[in-house]
């Protein structure tokens, strides 16, 4: 046993692990000013979203379907307009963990729709009601025919942007928001760019006609203009209709559509957790049965 506790001195000695512990903290000391200069600097040229509270946010966090439907809502009502949501299917707004609509009224909701089918015996391609099973139809036919009718600039697809779109909030925040599961970068930008234009630009900036200018926007200038004002979309269940509501909700709605398991992930997460603790217990007590032996002797 001697024998094994020396070779364990020899590799893990006194030395060696001051060495190391040395090592660590100067790259640690060297790689904090260096991230803060370049945080300082971030900082000046974009202010951060602020942080949103989220139903959906956290280990344990669901979906506020009724934030959904309102969100789904002002989607349809006015983002639809520019933005496609090439991805989710009219049936998707009735899964479980959802908007969660009852099966009739995406039914109504679908057959709303004109979706081009075909071809036909003749070969020709036709239009017919939409059906469940149809994905949601682009408001334009192609990205050309798209860019031409917003000033060039193209809107981006709805499905995954927000998941797609993300910010940094630099050391230590992205340790920290690792640890503290802090995963709504995304819909606090959304949120923070629907309510960041500015009627003026500073000095010495120039905004060309068909741009706006926008606090949150990376560079600041978005070709979208202001697509939301109060009461623009009418909300049934009493919710204020405000820029700031609309765009939580949307934003919420969004989140969704790009993350429509995220109500499963964060249960099995859960529960895979709780299995880990339990297994680390058992293994503890395991490795205190079959050492005890050893220990006895040494
Ligand atoms: C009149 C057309 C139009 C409408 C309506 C519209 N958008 Fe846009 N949107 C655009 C265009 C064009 C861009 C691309 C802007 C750019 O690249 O400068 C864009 C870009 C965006 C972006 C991406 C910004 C980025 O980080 O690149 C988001 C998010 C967005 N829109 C959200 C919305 C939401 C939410 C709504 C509904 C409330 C909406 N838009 C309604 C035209 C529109």
């Amino acid at each position: 046993m001697n024998s094994i506790r020396q070779g364990l001195n020899h590799m893990f000695g006194r030395t060696a692990k001051s060495v190391g512990f040395a090592a660590l903290l100067a790259a640690g000391l060297l790689a904090a000013p260096m991230a803060s200069t370049a945080d300082a600097a971030d900082a000046h040229a974009m202010p951060q979203p602020p942080r949103q509270s989220w139903s959906f946010g956290g280990p344990f966090g669901t979906y506020d379907r009724a934030q959904l439907q309102r969100g789904f809502k002002v989607y349809r009502n006015v983002c639809a307009a520019c933005h496609s949501m090439k991805l989710v299917a009219f049936r998707n707004l009735s899964d479980p963990g959802g908007p969660e609509f009852s099966e009739a009224q995406v039914k109504a909701l679908a057959a709303e729709y004109q979706i081009k089918d075909g071809p036909n015996d003749a070969g020709d391609m036709f239009e017919r009601p939409g059906r469940p099973a149809d994905r949601f139809p682009a408001p334009f036919a192609n990205d050309n025919e798209a860019r031409s009718a917003n000033n060039g600039a193209l809107p981006p697809d709805f499905s995954v942007l927000a998941k797609a779109r993300t910010y940094s909030r630099g050391f230590p925040w992205f340790l920290i928001d690792a640890a503290i599961q802090y995963q709504e970068h995304g819909v606090d930008y959304i949120v923070a760019l629907l309510n960041g234009y500015k009627d003026e630009a500073p000095h010495g900036v120039t905004v060309l006609p068909g741009q706006y200018y926008n606090e949150y926007m990376p560079g600041h200038i978005i070709s979208m203009a202001p697509p939301l004002s109060a009461d623009v979309v009418e909300y049934e269940d009493g919710a204020p209709q405000t820029v700031e509501q609309y765009s939580k909700d949307v934003a919420a709605f969004m989140m969704w559509a790009a993350e429509p398991k995220l109500e499963d992930r964060k249960r099995t997460g859960a529960k895979v957790m709780l299995f880990l603790l339990v297994l680390t217990f058992l293994l503890y007590l395991t490795k205190r049965h079959l050492w005890d032996r050893v220990y006895r002797e040494v």
